[in-house]
């Protein structure tokens, strides 16, 4: 599967054996879209697939940008794209785990540490300045929750990884950091969203699909809310603060393989403040949310939804899936606080309905603003950037979709990026 992440200037994907490095969509000033005939690296790999990555956004510098791989066969391996000889495998031996990298990330703000989840259901924690130890790693168990394990690693000296959680049933699909980086949450195959603080490893919070594993997993920018999708081909947006579905949205007609919110159209004053880097934004730029389809020959006049009322808050975000479906949708203040929330008894002997799945009309459904298929392939990528949206599906085909009134600002016809099959 192609999967895509952008560290602030660059852009890299991994296709197949390979992975590929661009110059940025959303450089202020010239560069607006990915020129994806001028890739300013490219690395093939040979028996092993590369299956995701992350970049070190917190040391990013023009003299280093470190960057995660993570492979089929277990491997990780760190590397630089600016210091040559820098590159270092983790799990080289695969006496770690065997199973497929299936998300990597740095720890936030951190020079050294990041998680790697398998395809085995287990997370480990590693600091790229130890080496791995030369035998199968040993480990105590540290604490123990429903449906959950963590251990520490017996080691003495400084050896890789320092720790391992044990995760669910079945692959950990994805797992994300809260944007204050204190909570961790992680879907997986067994259908689970789970909330852990991260320092304490306890466990805050734990919401079921409709049914089926859940596969992608994201955070609104100020915190309050995780949106799941998955193959109940729904999207579910869990409230983190009140531990409850507040509403599931239905527009996909196959699993949703990549959640993301658009924290540049999300419009809830204190997200716009808890958004950070680019806080000081006018009005009008706001407005620009139609995904545009440049060059693609599907760009819609129309405007996708009506502007959330000033003072309202509306969070949006978007899901891509199976279905080659890129769907937009919209937390608006009626959904988020209805009112009296209606609380079914709590029967541990059945889920469905319960607080950890409520039945369907229990909870709010939401309508998408806009469904829209977009490519022939299944969607596996879906990134909100500044200036534009990017998704890319199972083969590669890479769109990057202008805002309106940002392919407007650059008047050069031939200049607003179009999808290019890679
Ligand atoms: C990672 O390992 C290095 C070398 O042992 C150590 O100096 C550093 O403190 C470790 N980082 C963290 C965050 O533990």
């Amino acid at each position: 599967p192609a999967g895509l992440g952008s560290g602030g200037d660059r852009v890299c994907f991994n296709l197949g054996r390979e992975l590929y490095f661009y110059p940025g969509c959303c450089r202020r000033g010239s560069q607006r879209s990915i020129d994806l005939n001028k890739p300013i690296d490219k690395r093939i790999y040979k028996g092993t697939q590369p299956t995701c990555h992350d970049f070190n956004q917190f040391t990013a510098a023009t003299e280093t940008i470190s960057l995660l791989v993570g492979f089929s066969a277990g491997q990780v391996q760190y590397l630089d794209l600016i210091k040559k000889d820098t590159s270092k495998l983790f799990n080289e031996e695969r006496l770690i785990d065997k199973t497929k990298v299936t998300y990597l990330k740095w720890l936030p703000e951190s020079e050294s540490l990041f998680l790697a989840s398998h395809a085995s259901g287990h997370l480990y924690l590693y600091n790229v300045s130890h080496p791995c130890a030369s035998a199968p790693p040993q480990y105590s168990l540290l604490k123990q929750g429903e449906g959950f394990s963590v251990y520490a690693a017996k080691s003495k000296a400084p050896r890789n990884p320092l720790a391992k959680w044990a995760v669910g049933e079945g692959p950990l699909n994805e797992f994300a950091f809260s944007p204050d980086g204190r909570h961790l949450a992680c879907v997986s195959q067994d259908g689970c969203l789970r909330v852990f603080h991260f320092d304490s490893m306890l466990l805050r919070g734990l919401m079921k699909s409709y049914f089926g594993g859940l596969l992608c997993v994201c955070w609104s920018p100020d915190g309050r809310y995780v949106v799941t999708g998955g193959e109940d081909d729904l999207v579910t947006v869990w409230s983190f603060t009140e531990g409850r579905v507040v509403a599931r949205g239905h527009g996909h007609k196959s699993w949703v393989n990549a959640v993301a919110f658009d924290p540049y159209t999300t419009r809830a004053e204190e997200v716009a403040t808890a958004a950070g880097a680019d806080g000081e934004r006018s009005g009008e730029e706001e407005e620009e949310e139609e995904p545009e389809a440049a060059g693609t020959g599907s760009a819609g006049g129309a405007p996708l939804s009506p502007l959330p009322k000033a003072g309202s808050i509306t969070y949006r975000f978007g899901s891509a899936g199976q279905d080659t479906q890129f769907c937009l949708w919209d937390l608006t203040e009626d959904v988020l606080y209805p009112g009296p929330v209606p609380r079914s008894r709590l029967d541990p002997a059945k889920v469905l309905g319960t607080a950890l799945c409520p039945r369907i009309h229990e909870v709010p459904l939401l309508e998408p603003l806009v469904c829209k298929k977009i490519a022939q392939e299944r969607l596996t990528v879906l990134l909100f950037l500044e200036d534009c949206i990017i998704t890319a599906c199972q083969e590669g085909l890479i769109c990057t979709w202008a805002r309106p009134g940002k392919a407007g600002i650059s008047s050069q016809p031939g200049n607003s990026p179009s999808g290019t099959v890679v």
